[in-house]
């Protein structure tokens, strides 16, 4: 596009359902952060939108687990998240929420315009109903086994093991999160957005237009939604909590429909609050629209709500620069597994802890930069954490600065020396030269969304000035003045040059790490105007004779037995979650007589095939921990099965076993390899398995019944 007159940069929307992880911080929110801090200081009409996605399921099981109903869980989060956000420097200019009543209002006219243009579609069909709780189960209503990798607590809209996005009938084994039970099928209708409508749409615009400048994993995941086959997607669900579908009042807007509208409502009360129009954000074509996010919001971003926009007569957004994940310590980061450090942790532990805490927020967004997952999952570990900290933050940028500041105090008297023109050597017009070069890199590299790279320039041009400290040697030379008093105009162009090297390291750091630049700007005793993008690579920001304050420590070092405390802290958690989840399922486990099912007649009963069978071979399935993949011998056939017991036996105790098997349940596809039957298990109070076999060597194929 030409140069956009105005940008729109949103963070995905953080459901208000629990603490927030530094995963999330890195994926969405620092590098936006980043990339309209860079924006501003360039000048440019930029608003930066984000607020809590209230809606949807999550909130209320959030409820149930605390007790509390889904309006109190949204009020306790909002505030909290929103209060996170700003400690670490997270600098959104409205932090909206979805539970607003514009929001409901603009999600509504939004739904009720695409319905009357015939852009949606209405279809019955039969969806899981739990009978205990009356409740049809969508989303995160139900729980199974995920086709994809077998883990067994995938969810009816996404399996959390592998990221797959499932609907509920994909689900093996499905029973309801509310009640525990078998769920059954009951006729509702909805609304359908018939995304197959929109398949050529989403081929050109993307696979085309945006294959080059979009990041591959982002054009890489949409190409395969396309080519596996776009199907309508229903827009509503059958529940109470989120906003009411207009004309029906049993029937809700689904969360990711009304959710991404939030970037709208959003910018709409920013607009009013600024006494600004908001329209010119969302329909002109000069605007230049971002969706940060992480990788599992990709589908939602590059593919739904774009058509929703399309539809709706809105621009598109220009690029969404998703990230990947990023670990922790060796495993993936979940607050529900209590492996994880929460944005309200390390604001407690680390910020909040000393005086001048503001610069440990800067550590964080500095290291969660530097090993941000913008092109494949990174990791998160303490011991990097404290590297990155005082190897470079403390040893490289930090320490610079300091020298420069306490060498201009005790050699140039306090105040900015000249630089004599005719005395610049190659080293100095080295320097210059690298100062000007390290701006245009930086710029060039914050445009393409490249902001690991653009700080590496950063903290590489720190490096470039401690080098020439080091050549140039201003503390030597104070020795030699006796002799030599023409020497102190060395003195003088050296630290000439490494005070315009600080002014110009406090513009390009300042989107990184906008505490640390505001010290400094406070040392220079210079206003804010200076951080103007447009001064990056000038080499005469500070003026000669002006006097400047006491050096102030910008990073203090981390020690050892910090980071080892936290690294215990974060065993300790998720240990005593792992215990206190043992105890609920010991207490929630059903003495075996009450979980009866309900009553069959024979006949029931006489569809099944059971046939004794023995297994013959088992390996593992690779990434997939719970399964196991088995051939049995029928007697008549032999029969590859895929079983989930993986956690109970191992393969090569398991050959030679009789088994029983249903040798007539249809066929049924995991990690690709098809099962053809299913092994019988007893399971014991505690969760265990044990083989259901005759008590004597059968012959194989022999029916059971
Ligand atoms: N709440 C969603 C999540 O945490 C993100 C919503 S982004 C929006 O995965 F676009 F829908 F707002
Ligand atoms: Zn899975």
């Amino acid at each position: 596009m030409n140069a956009p007159k105005r940008y729109l940069i949103t963070s995905a929307l953080p459901y208000a359902n629990g603490l927030k992880h530094i995963g999330h911080l890195a994926g969405a929110y620092i590098p936006a952060d980043i990339y309209v801090r860079y924006l501003r200081a360039q000048k440019r009409d930029v608003v930066f939108v984000c607020g809590s996605d209230e809606h949807g399921t999550a909130i209320p099981i959030q409820a149930m687990k605390e007790g509390t109903t889904a309006q109190a869980i949204i009020d306790k989060y909002h505030p909290i998240i929103e209060q996170n956000f700003k400690d670490l420097g997270v600098s959104f200019d409205i932090y909206h929420r979805t539970s607003s009543p514009l929001h409901h209002e603009t999600a509504r006219e939004f739904f009720t315009a695409l319905n009357e243009k015939g852009d949606l579609e209405i279809k019955e069909s039969e969806q899981y109903f739990d009978e205990e709780t009356k409740t049809f189960l969508a989303d995160r209503f139900i729980k199974g086994t995920c086709p994809n990798c077998g883990s067994d607590n995938a969810f009816g809209d996404q399996c959390e093991k592998c990221g797959k996005s499932l609907s509920p009938d994909e689900l093996i084994n499905p029973v309801s999160t509310l009640s525990g039970a078998k769920p059954v099928k009951k006729g509702t209708s909805h609304w359908y957005l018939p995304l197959n409508r929109h398949e050529d749409f989403l081929r050109k615009w993307i696979l085309e237009e945006h294959k080059e400048d979009w990041r591959p994993t982002v054009v890489g995941q949409c190409k395969s939604w396309i080519d596996g086959g776009l199907m309508p997607r229903a827009v509503t669900r059958d529940l109470d909590w989120g906003i009411k579908v207009p004309g029906s009042d049993s029937k809700v807007l689904y969360v990711w429909f009304d959710a991404p509208i939030g970037y709208i409502s959003a910018t709409k009360q920013w607009a009013a609050d600024k006494g600004k129009d908001w329209k010119p954000y969302w329909y002109s074509e000069d605007t230049k629209l971002v969706h940060f996010i992480g990788k599992d919001n990709i589908v939602f971003h590059c593919i739904i709500f774009p058509v929703m926009l399309k539809l709706n007569g809105n621009i598109l957004p220009e690029n969404v620069p998703a990230n990947e994940f990023m670990n922790l310590e060796g495993d993936k980061m979940s607050t529900s597994r209590g492996w994880s450090i929460e944005m309200d942790d390390y604001i407690n532990d680390w910020i909040k802890k000393e005086n001048g805490g503001e610069s440990l927020a800067d550590v964080l967004r500095y290291y969660l930069t530097q090993i941000a997952p913008e092109t494949k999952d990174s990791e998160f570990t303490w011991k990097g954490f404290q590297d990155a900290n005082n190897s470079e933050l403390v040893s490289i940028f930090g320490n610079f600065i300091n020298r420069t500041f306490v060498l201009m105090h005790k050699l140039c008297a306090g105040k900015v020396p000249k630089f004599h023109n005719d005395i610049a050597d190659d080293i100095d017009k080295k320097l210059m030269e690298d100062i000007k070069t390290a701006s245009v890199k930086v710029t060039a590299l914050l445009e393409e969304y490249k902001f690991r790279d653009a700080m590496f320039e950063v903290i590489d041009l720190a490096r470039k000035g401690n080098q020439y400290m080091q050549k140039k040697e201003p503390w030597i030379l104070v020795k030699t003045l006796n002799e030599n008093p023409d020497n102190q105009k060395l003195i003088d162009n050296s630290l000439h040059l490494c005070l315009q090297l600080t002014a110009n390291l406090a513009i390009l750091i300042n989107p990184f790490l906008p505490f640390t630049a505001k010290k400094m700007l406070y040392m220079m005793k210079v206003v804010e105007k200076m951080l103007d993008w447009e001064n990056a690579g000038k080499l005469n920001l500070l003026s000669v004779g002006y006097n400047l304050r006491a050096p102030e420590l910008l990073f203090r070092k981390i020690e050892d037995t910090e980071v080892e405390e936290q690294i215990a802290k974060l065993k300790a958690k998720s240990e005593a979650l792992k215990a206190e989840s043992k105890t609920l399922n010991v207490e929630s486990v059903e003495p075996l007589a009450l979980s009866v099912k309900p009553e069959i007649v024979f006949d029931d009963f006489a569809k099944i095939d059971l046939r004794v069978g023995t297994i013959l071979t088992a390996e593992k399935v690779a990434k997939a921990d719970k399964l196991l993949k088995l051939t049995v011998d029928l007697g008549f056939e032999t029969r590859t099965i895929v079983s989930g017991i993986a956690f109970h036996f191992n393969p090569e105790d398991i050959i030679g076993k009789q088994v029983t098997v249903v040798i007539n349940l249809a066929p049924r596809k995991m990690r690709g390899i098809e099962s053809n039957g299913m092994i019988l298990m007893a399971e014991d109070k505690s969760g265990k398995l044990h083989f259901v076999n005759p008590d004597n060597k059968v012959d194989d194929g022999s029916s059971v019944a």
